[in-house]
């Protein structure tokens, strides 16, 4: 599965103004290749990655998953590719505190 991002540039408010994380960036990833994204803290790597699975739009650019760019999917569309091909391991672990292990994969299964 390709990864193709192109001109992407994602801005987040910042006071009266935007702060730019993401400027027109371009990264292509073959399929079968493994990348690594490194940086110092504040670089944009968190922000890179969250516009390549989908889980934030970018103001500008396209982020073209096996041939299908991402950006014009409607939100249950987005869902259903990060259900089905996406695979994300948060730095946050979003995890509910009350639960066991078995009980928070019990909850993904409803
Ligand atoms: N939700 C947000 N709201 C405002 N600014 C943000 C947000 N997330 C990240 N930033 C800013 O965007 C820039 C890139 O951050 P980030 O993508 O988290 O970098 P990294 O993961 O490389 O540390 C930083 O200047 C950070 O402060
Ligand atoms: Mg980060």
């Amino acid at each position: 599965m390709t990864l193709t991002l192109t001109d992407v540039t994602l801005t987040y408010p910042d006071g009266d103004g935007r702060l730019t994380a993401l400027d027109r960036i371009a990264l292509d990833v073959p399929a079968g290749t493994l990348t690594a994204v490194v940086g110092p803290s504040g670089s944009g790597k968190s922000s890179l990655l969250a516009v390549a699975a989908t889980l934030v739009t970018p103001d500008e650019g396209a982020v073209v998953i096996a041939g299908t760019d991402t950006v014009g999917l409607g939100r249950a569309d987005k869902a259903e590719l990060r259900r089905e091909r996406i695979g994300i391991v948060f730095q946050q672990p979003n995890l509910l505190p009350s639960l066991t292990a078995a009980e928070q994969l019990q909850v993904m299964a409803h």
